[in-house]
């Protein structure tokens, strides 16, 4: 299945409308900051490399919308629209890493014409997302060594084609497993509250025929005291200095079952996911979301009674001594530490 997750296209931001899948699958076209903003707040578009896209393309994005050419005008409202795009998402360090990209390329043509820059920019974005293209397959490649024929491996949330530009983190690795004609099978978490395993993951694994079951997070422990779970392949949305990953919650659920029924848990992420400004994962900012999203999505009626307390973080952190190794482009680095 070739398709692309994001990209540039008639002078806007071309996305696949995530939320609307997998009863719809539609591109849409943003074509203003606050159109890309409420994106990714929503998101319809998700997943740490694709927002590292997202925030760079978003840079160009306002470079052609922007009016005022006087340089310093310009560049002063290029920097606005990134504080801005900052305070949609905050634990993907993904997205603040395009943007810091954008930020050097506005510091080196500082001097040149609106147009210039423009074009700078451009190129930067692109530049962005054909490094993710290359960086996922080399780590697929990496990763793929570790499947054995029969494996059965478990994800959660969705570190796939529709995380990224258009192949995965740990979801590419069973791509290049696929492709290198092993056979294993893969069950994915539903990954409440907003279901980006039941609705992405078994979507995409479906389409490219790979074999997958769902399950409720729930049932994972289950699957482990059988012994029908071999190893454990997931996303990353920020990695401390010291390896601790911070990624969809329910993720450290995960990792500690994995210690007890000594299961390899395997992280699969690009560079651009290690923040070195932080020094362990207690310092990662996670994001609180929407009690609604629990109590309201996806059901006909609501789930609870209206106004009960909720606690809603979109993330968990797992700690390094949890991880059997993370799957860079630049190879495999087994236990992770600082
Ligand atoms: O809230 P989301 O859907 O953006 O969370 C995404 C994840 O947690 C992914 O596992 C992570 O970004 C890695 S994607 C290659």
């Amino acid at each position: 299945m070739k398709i692309r997750t994001i990209d540039w296209d008639k002078n806007s931001i071309k996305i696949i409308d995530q939320t609307k899948l997998p009863n719809e699958f539609n591109y849409i076209y943003l074509k203003d900051i606050k159109q890309l903003f409420a994106a990714i707040r929503s998101m319809k578009i998700r997943g740490a490399p694709a927002l590292a896209a997202a925030g760079a393309l978003g840079v160009v994005l306002a470079a052609y919308n922007i009016r005022r050419k006087k340089p310093g005008q310009f560049i002063k409202e290029l920097l606005r629209v990134i504080d801005y795009l900052s305070t949609s998402r905050p634990t993907a360090v993904n997205l603040f890493w395009g943007l810091e990209r954008m930020k050097k390329v506005i510091e080196a043509n500082k001097n040149n014409k609106a147009e210039v820059l423009k074009s700078a920019l451009l190129s930067e974005g692109r530049k962005i997302m054909q490094e993710d293209r290359i960086a996922c397959r080399k780590m697929a490649k990496a990763g793929s060594r570790l499947i054995k024929n029969g494996d059965r491996v478990l994800t959660i949330c969705n570190a796939g084609i529709l995380a990224t530009i258009d192949y995965g983190t740990a979801l590419g690795v069973f791509y290049q497993a696929k492709k290198e004609k092993k056979q294993f099978r893969v069950f994915a978490c539903e990954t409440r509250p907003l279901l980006q395993g039941a609705r992405l993951t078994t979507w995409e694994l479906s389409k490219n025929h790979i074999d997958v079951t769902l399950i409720c997070d729930s049932m994972a422990a289950v699957l482990m005291s059988e012994k029908k779970i071999d190893k454990i392949f997931v996303g990353a949305d920020r990695i401390a200095r010291n390896g601790d990953t911070a990624n969809k919650v329910g993720t450290y659920n995960l990792a500690v079952l994995a210690k007890w029924h000594r299961i390899p848990f395997y992280v699969v992420a690009p560079l651009s996911s290690f923040d070195n400004n932080i020094k362990t994962g207690r310092d990662i900012p996670i994001e609180q979301r929407s009690c609604r999203e629990i109590t309201h999505s996806y059901f006909k009626k609501p789930i609870a009674p209206s106004g009960v307390k909720v606690f809603n973080p979109a993330f968990d952190v797992t700690g390094h001594e949890l991880i059997t190794a993370i799957i860079t482009e630049k190879g495999i680095l087994r236990f992770p530490d600082r």
